[in-house]
């Protein structure tokens, strides 16, 4: 028995699960309010004591296991519900050795990282020139003595080794200090007594840690203004990961959750200033551009999230244009802090609302929240989804009457829109974008596909997306394969080697009275964008359809391609048996998909039954329907069957 089984064994999950929530018996499961989603009036939140799992067949539609609901109630990770729920079973948890090793020299470094803000904070209370930063802190930003505590401010003096002395004394290796990054090595080479030295001198001190509240590294701001960069963090350690951190996330959690909302500012005084001022759900990123990373991390306490840009980033038409917001002030690094291209595609993958909002010109949160809370909260308000704020920031001031200007719009515009997930959405901008535009939405429509002669028309089914699609990111690390992952990669390996067998399995399926073969039967976003490729090899000349889609390949996706290949380096030579094997797995990946649609429904129609709900009458037409597309299918799979066996 795995220690997971022993704890899943141990643990009740009802006991769990009403700690938070209050459960009803309803035959032999259980139902309650769903406790991650607010205002709903149904409960539509069921525990399977049998199997040990719960679900959400409300809004969150979400699910799982006793690891799950800790993970998701508390924000915490894996190896966070692991311990905890160890705990409570009573079973021992015991690391293996390397792990071991792992996590005890990390938290070699932490420790030391905690004596570092307690020394930085003693120069910061009791020297003189500490004591100018204390009152530069208190009369210039207005943090009080206990904000300046919470959030563990301090001041490293002006000195070459004032830190390094100070460690060495209390017994720390120098190779600990270096690897925290406390310390910087000399370059130039020869005295090699005096090989380090502090990195961070005559600097205001802001503690950076994990979304645990474990230390990870430091931001230093300036004290003298002369002195550049104006900022300097820890660089990159075992602990400090930029891409990964966001600032002020432990403190944070707690209100992003209940208030179902993360708000993004950039800089570190931004963010104490906000929670100062009672809006404790600000986080920042550390002056580089957000990563799906962090956002993933967000999506743990809120999946809606606002980007609070200032007015030269939300607003600046060149960059726009660019549709990518670059950093202009001149000490500032030059990351790329808002592209809105790349966060559509995060807000996609992540099923997350991001929204943007503009602040006032030449203000910063914190000065904004000095000198009118209530300010933050309507320009907080006000965010607008990413594709509405470039649309309009690009009409404002331009002369829509210009046909010229409109045709550019739409040509920086549509992009985005083809990048948005959410097909509801999708049609949406474009309507709005026809109507700010006053142009017909058919000549958008036309606008996003570029004439590729009159065979394009008729693949359109298969071809629903551009090879654009293609370039964008995917995420590096590919997610761990489900069972339906493993039969989509199935089906495009095939058609990689076989594009022309889309014809055959759409003629197939159509002969069967069943859907015609599209995007839709493919849910993993990798897996669409390879379809898409491959319709478009189908209708160009230029080059042999793998070598077309090859082409058209992200770095990311050409290692998935490449592993989809190999699947099929020995393709059966018998197509027929192919194209069975192919439209076979479509119609079990098409009867999966429908099975959970109906399990979904018949659980809302006992729901509404009981409740003497009046959209009963729906939802039987509904299932219906779906009754009849199942028996399609299944009888489809039958003649798929027999031949083969
Ligand atoms: P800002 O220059 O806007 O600073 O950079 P700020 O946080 O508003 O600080 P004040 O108000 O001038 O004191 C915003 C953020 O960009 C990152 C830091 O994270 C900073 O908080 N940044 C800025 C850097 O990483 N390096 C830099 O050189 C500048
Ligand atoms: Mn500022």
């Amino acid at each position: 028995m795995s220690t997971i089984d022993e704890i899943k064994a141990r643990v009740d999950i009802i006991d769990l699960v009403s700690e938070t929530v209050q459960l009803r018996r309803s035959g032999k499961n259980y139902t309650g309010f769903c406790p991650f989603h607010s205002n709903t009036r149904t409960p539509a939140f069921v525990v399977f004591p049998e199997t040990g799992s719960w679900r959400c067949f409300g809004q969150c539609n979400e699910g799982g296991d006793i690891f799950g609901f800790v993970m998701k109630k508390e924000g915490w990770d894996f190896g966070e519900a692991l311990k905890f729920l160890a705990e409570k079973a009573g079973v021992d948890l015991k690391p293996s050795s390397y792990e071991e090793q792992v996590l005890e020299a990390n938290q070699a470094l932490r420790d030391l990282l905690e004596d570092a803000v307690i020394f930085y904070r003693h120069n910061l209370l009791n020297t003189p020139a500490g004591n100018q930063v204390l009152d530069y802190l208190h009369r210039q930003r207005n943090l009080s003595d206990e904000t300046i505590e919470t959030f563990g401010l301090g001041y490293a003096p002006n000195a070459w080794e004032a830190g390094l002395s100070h460690f060495r004394t209390k017994g720390y290796p120098e190779a600990d200090l270096v690897a925290c990054g406390l310390v910087t090595q000399r370059e130039a080479e020869g005295d090699a007594s005096r090989g380090v030295y502090d990195r961070f001198r005559h600097r205001l001190m802001i503690p950076i840690r994990d979304e645990r509240g474990r230390m990870a590294g430091f931001g230093a701001r300036v004290v003298d203004p002369q002195d550049v960069p104006k900022f300097l963090n820890s660089p990159q350690t075992v602990l400090f990961d930029k891409g990964r951190l966001l600032y002020g996330l432990d403190r944070a959690r707690k209100a992003i959750r209940a208030r179902d909302q993360a708000v993004i500012v950039e800089g570190y005084l931004d963010v104490i200033a906000l929670h100062q001022a009672g809006f404790a759900n600000a986080v920042s990123p550390m002056g580089t551009a957000l990563t799906e990373a962090q956002l993933r991390m967000l999506k743990r306490f809120s999946r809606r999230m606002v980007l609070a840009l200032d007015a030269d980033a939300a607003g600046d038409q060149a960059t726009l244009r660019g549709l990518q917001i670059a950093r202009q002030a001149m000490d500032r690094s030059t990351d790329p802090v808002f592209d809105a291209r790349g966060l559509l595609g995060y807000e996609g993958r992540l099923q997350a609302d991001i929204r943007v909002t503009a602040l006032p010109a030449g203000m910063d949160p914190d000065e904004v929240v000095a000198q009118d809370s209530s300010e933050w909260e309507r320009i907080i308000a006000g965010a607008r989804p990413i594709v509405i704020h470039v649309m309009e920031t690009l009409a404002h001031g331009s002369d829509l009457e210009d046909s010229k200007v409109k045709s550019e719009i739409a040509a920086q515009v549509l992009p985005l829109v083809e990048e948005v997930a959410d097909p509801v959405e999708r049609e949406d901008y474009r309507q709005r974008l026809a109507r700010l535009l006053q142009v017909d939405e058919r000549a958008l429509l036309e606008a996003t596909r570029p004439a590729q002669g009159r065979a394009r028309a008729r693949t359109r089914a298969v071809t629903d997306k551009s090879t654009r699609e293609a370039k964008k990111t995917v995420p590096a690390a590919l997610p761990a394969l489900t069972t339906n992952d493993l039969l989509e990669g199935h089906c495009i390996s095939i058609l990689l080697r076989r594009p022309d067998m889309v014809f055959r399995i759409d003629r197939a399926l159509q002969e069967n009275g069943l859907a015609r073969l599209s995007m839709d039967d493919f849910q993993s976003a990798n897996h669409q964008v390879l379809f898409g490729l491959i319709g478009d090899s189908l209708v160009q000349v230029h080059a042999e359809p793998l070598m077309f889609v090859l082409n058209g390949l992200s770095l990311p996706l050409m290692e998935l391609t490449d592993q989809l290949l190999r699947q099929t380096q020995k393709l059966d030579p018998n197509e027929a048996r192919v194209l069975e094997d192919v439209i076979r797995t479509l119609l079990v990946l098409r009867q999966r998909r429908l099975h959970q649609q109906m399990d979904h429904l018949r659980y809302l129609m006992e729901e509404a039954q009981r409740g003497g709900d009046s959209r009963v009458g729906d939802y039987q037409k509904t299932m219906f329907e779906y009754v009849q597309a199942r028996s399609r299918l299944d009888r489809a799979y039958g003649r798929y069957t027999v031949h083969v066996i």
